[in-house]
């Protein structure tokens, strides 16, 4: 009977330890992969087993972007990324790259020759073809997938693409070729078109039209990024649902790729704190409980299209740090994750979990 006893409390106690162990990925293994973008810094040892923990993808939060790293005509600055690709590589995780062709952090020369005019059509074309070239190219083995094209298309209703530089010196022809030359640097690569207010119906459609007419021309697109940075007052279950549905008749990957929820309304445009409407909100346990519960309805939605989302990203690690700690409001403090600034688990964590 004592040795029932022991061999019980010794099981219970195993069974509990190997709960603890599970992680975010564990409870999704089956599903889809759990990505966090992380910044390129020094991580601490508790820092890199909470990684090992709870992810198996990571995505650079900037190091990839065009201005960190081809801060100038002929030097490109690798060295954050790979110390990024390191990490990644000896916690067998895998990566996301982030991004080829943004109108957002590319530097001035890019678009200027040498005495400050606009350059041509042509020399966009060399230049981009050449970043492309030598940043997916670097990192062919180990990036699996590339976020070749970011934002191309306007948030305004009567306007198709976003003007901007890209745009108005080559028209909208420079991403058929954006996504070619990603694929010859990069052949065993998936390629996606990434963005954000997904959930606007009017934006959607223009997503999906101008993927249409890249499948239709055989560009080499395999996927659809949804940024998806919400909020506690959207979108929707019906707008989520509507929107992977929308999205799942392209017949392509679809990722979850920067994922976070904002306690406050959500606003695209960033401004200055205005104190007649700003304040810092205390994150009370009614918020805590809304988020959770919001939460759980993305991930519900999220499983339910398991067939076609193959990763759902977090854009930064936990509450400690977020980019919507400066956005849209500078200095107003957010709470949009699911790990809390002692990167422990959230209410919001438990509910995803549980199903
Ligand atoms: C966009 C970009 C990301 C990041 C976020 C804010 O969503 O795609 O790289 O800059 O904005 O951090």
């Amino acid at each position: 009977m004592r040795y029932l006893i022991i061999i019980a409390l010794i099981t219970t106690a195993c069974s509990g330890s190997r709960t603890n162990n599970k992680g975010l990925k564990d409870y999704y293994k089956d599903y889809f992969d759990i990505g966090v973008a992380l910044p390129a810094r020094n991580f601490s040892n508790e820092e890199i087993s909470f990684f090992a923990k709870h992810f198996n993808s990571v995505t650079a939060e900037n190091a990839m972007k065009t201005e960190p790293v081809h801060p100038l005509p002929n030097r490109y600055n690798f060295t954050p990324v790979d110390s990024l690709v390191a990490v990644t590589k000896r916690l067998n995780m895998k990566m996301r790259g982030h991004t080829l062709c943004w109108h957002n952090q590319v530097p001035d020369w890019f678009f200027k020759y040498e005495d400050g005019s606009t350059i041509d059509k042509a020399t966009l074309y060399e230049r981009l073809k050449a970043h492309i070239y030598t940043v997916a190219g670097r990192y062919k083995n180990d990036i699996y997938a590339w976020d070749v094209v970011n934002e191309v298309i306007s948030d305004k209703k009567d306007e198709f693409y976003r003007p901007s530089k890209f745009y108005e010196i080559a028209g909208a022809d420079y991403i058929d070729s954006a996504y070619t030359w990603a694929h010859e640097a990069t052949p065993n690569a998936l390629l996606f078109y990434n963005d954000y207010n997904e959930i606007d119906s009017i934006k959607r459609s223009k997503i999906i039209k101008m993927i249409q007419v890249l499948q239709a021309k055989n560009i080499p697109i395999h996927g659809i990024g949804l940024q998806a940075h919400w909020a506690l007052n959207g979108p929707s279950e019906s707008q989520l649902e509507q929107t992977l549905k929308d999205f799942s008749t392209l017949g392509l990957n679809i990722q979850i790729t920067e994922l976070d929820m904002s306690i406050y309304p959500k606003e695209h445009q960033s401004r200055e704190w205005d104190a007649t409407r700003d304040k810092d909100t205390l994150y009370t346990n009614d918020i805590a409980n809304a988020q959770a519960e919001k939460y759980a309805i993305f991930f519900k939605l999220f499983r339910k299209y398991r067939k076609h989302i193959s990763s759902v990203t977090f854009w930064n690690i936990s509450d400690k740090h977020s980019w919507l700690d400066d956005f849209p409001v500078k200095n107003r403090k957010d709470y949009p994750l699911l790990f809390d600034k002692d990167l422990q688990p959230k209410k919001a964590y438990e509910t995803v979990i549980d199903f």
